[in-house]
């Protein structure tokens, strides 16, 4: 800044010249009103009213003015200044309401479209699957039947014709409720619901009782402490191994497609003779990898069959527990596990998925209902 000076001429000093000064307003005026939004606002406002803006500049020169000359310059900058800043003021004013009304239109809710709040689950496979075997049987005129999760120890064994020393009564499979003399168990199969259907009705029997069961193994890829399996019974008069496989071909039909039937195997269980082992055509290679080298099959390692469950005529013994005269009537039951079912039918890997609850897993099965 020049030091003060009596002779000095205030027209000399160009900032301040009144055409200067009007010019610095008429400039900053035409960059004012040619801003597009609040940021180019902000630029206008550096450049023209900030400390380095023209106008601000000459006021630092009025100080070097003789007094007389001091307030005439001093008035043309301020009002200069002044009319920028009111610009400035109303311009902004503008621009916020501009995008106010923009931000109004452009980032609007509709709040009146459809719009699911609490994302659906989906009915678990396992549900939907146990329904699908019940509709199946419903179908050929049989109950449903159920029976309880903890279950008498009699029921889960003795009933049903195991020995008092049968190895699945230790704890290695047996989950007893308080001690192994408690005589209450977690039902280990399905099967206990036979006894307690056959107490409770007189034949024809016709059931299938899908239901959860348990056994002490570890979680893994094929196993889980806690499944479900599905049991059917029938006990009628005249009732013969024909029956049962038939009605195990239609049952792995209904679930699989056409031409999946089942093969039994021999087998033994304590409360049926004589027992099998129940295999499925295997529903990928259909038996054609079987002596077919150029066509291995992984599903069923080749064999074209794929073990599925257990089955048999009803013994003696377990009718006569059961109040039922052997010599009337004969019944076939048969039992599976359900996830294994669904395994092959839903081409599930891993059992875990099954019980981890995650709605990822159960959606993709669709909402079957
Ligand atoms: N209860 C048997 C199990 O848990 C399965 C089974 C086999 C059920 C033969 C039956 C049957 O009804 O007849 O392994």
């Amino acid at each position: 800044m020049s030091a003060p000076n009596k002779g000095y001429d205030p027209v000399q000093v160009t900032a301040l010249h009144p055409a200067e000064v009007a010019r610095a307003q008429t400039e900053a005026l035409q960059a004012i009103a040619a801003t597009a939004d609040l940021a180019d606002l902000k630029e206008v406002r550096l450049a023209h009213d900030g400390d380095r803006s023209p106008l601000a500049l000459a006021n630092r020169e009025i100080g070097a003015l003789p007094p007389q000359a001091k307030a005439e310059a001093g008035k043309r900058v301020v009002e200069a200044r002044g009319a920028i800043r009111a610009a400035l003021a109303a311009r902004e004013a503008d621009l916020t309401a501009q995008r106010d009304a923009r931000v109004l239109v452009e980032e609007a809710v509709d709040v009146s479209l459809p719009y699911d709040r609490s994302p659906a689950g989906a009915r678990h496979p396992l549900t939907t699957i146990s329904e699908r075997i019940c509709d199946v049987f419903v179908a050929l005129g049989y109950a449903v039947a159920d029976g309880p999760e903890v279950e008498a120890e009699w029921f889960n064994f003795d009933a049903l014709n195991f020995l008092p020393d049968h190895p699945a009564r230790t704890t290695q499979d047996t989950f007893w409720v308080e001690s192994a003399e408690s005589g209450v168990v977690l039902r280990t199969h399905t099967s206990p619901v036979q006894a307690r259907t056959m107490l409770t009705q007189e034949p024809p029997i016709y059931v299938i009782c899908p239901g959860r069961t348990y056994r002490t193994d570890e979680l893994d890829a094929t196993h889980t402490p806690v499944f479900n399996q599905v049991e059917g019974l029938v006990v009628d008069e005249g009732i013969t191994m024909a029956h049962l496989k038939g009605t195990l071909d239609h049952f792995a039909t209904a679930m699989f497609g056409t031409g999946i039937v089942t093969r039994l195997r021999p087998h033994y269980f304590p409360f049926t003779e004589p027992s099998a082992e129940v295999d499925l055509r295997c529903f990928v290679c259909r038996g054609d990898s079987v002596d077919n080298p150029d066509r291995p099959c992984r599903t069923c390692g080749s064999q074209g069959w794929i073990e599925w469950g257990g089955c048999g005529m009803v013994h003696p013994h377990v009718l006569i527990a059961c109040g039922i005269d052997p010599e009337r009537y004969t019944g076939f039951a048969f039992g599976m596990g359900i996830e294994r079912t669904l395994m092959f039918s839903g081409g599930v890997q891993d059992m875990r998925d099954m019980i981890e609850g995650d709605v990822r897993f159960t959606r993709a099965f669709g909402m079957e209902v």
